[in-house]
């Protein structure tokens, strides 16, 4: 779906996040989602927040899983996603702190595997993503799933791709500065989410939206294997769409 702007595109996935949450509520159920860094989609959250300050939307029933975090990374570092989503989302709502999770940048190696299938486990327990944000890198990376990563791949710990290290060179004063590691959610894991949304915006991203969408499906560009599943909308602004 090609929106006008990034604006009126983002009010409109938050209003569909907003509707599971309320659905979910009417039902005494939790609402699952899964989160999503980046500038893409800072939009959403702050619609989300609007929402909650003025409509009286609720964040009591909703259990959160980040797609990634850096590795390693103290959660209280300004460039960690703990404080990004704490930033943007966590703190203006009324979310229950036991609620979030993001993977754990802070644990030593020989922890990381077992920690990946807890997390893994976790959202099976809660009874599976209801609906996955998701943006996408220049290197077609979803989550931090760079080339190479399998369709079936679970939450394990990956090794960052040069291009992205130096997308993220900002903020972190340099590329030498970005950590060369992240935990990520799998393509196997956000596979199972029962509703995925991909934003883009701006001209920066069309031609990695046009391989996501219209190349062939290889692990060379993961956000390709988003082609096999039938519940993903690729929500895009004009620019972004603009070489489809
Ligand atoms: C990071 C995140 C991804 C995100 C990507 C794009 O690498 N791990 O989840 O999609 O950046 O970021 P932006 O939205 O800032 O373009």
């Amino acid at each position: 779906t090609v929106f006008e702007n990034k604006e009126i595109a983002s009010r409109k996935v938050a209003e569909r996040i907003a509707a599971i949450i309320r659905r979910k509520q009417e039902a005494g159920e939790m609402a699952v989602l899964g989160l999503a860094t980046g500038a893409t989609p800072i939009g959403v959250y702050e619609e989300l927040v609007r929402m909650h300050k003025e409509e009286g939307l609720s964040f009591q029933n909703v259990i959160t899983f980040n797609l990634d975090e850096y590795y390693p990374m103290k959660p209280k570092s300004v460039q960690s996603y703990v404080y990004f989503m704490k930033e943007h989302l966590f703190d203006h709502v009324d979310i229950k702190k036991e609620n979030i999770n993001i993977p754990d940048g802070t644990l030593p190696k020989d922890e990381i595997h077992d920690y990946c299938l807890r997390y893994e486990q976790k959202i099976t327990d809660a009874g599976g993503l209801d609906f996955q944000v998701l943006g996408i890198g220049r290197t077609g990376h979803i989550g931090f799933n760079e080339p190479g990563s399998a369709p079936n791949s679970g939450t394990r710990l990956v090794t960052l791709d040069d291009l992205t290290r130096r997308d993220a060179s900002r903020d972190f004063g340099g590329k030498e500065n970005v950590p060369t590691k992240a935990i990520t959610m799998g393509i196997g894991t956000i596979f199972k989410a029962r509703e995925i949304v991909l934003m883009a915006w701006s001209g920066k991203k069309a031609p990695i939206i046009k391989k996501a969408v219209e190349g062939s499906m290889s692990s060379d560009v993961p956000a390709t294997f988003l082609q096999n599943s039938e519940n993903v909308e690729f929500v895009l602004d004009k620019d972004a769409a603009s070489e489809l």
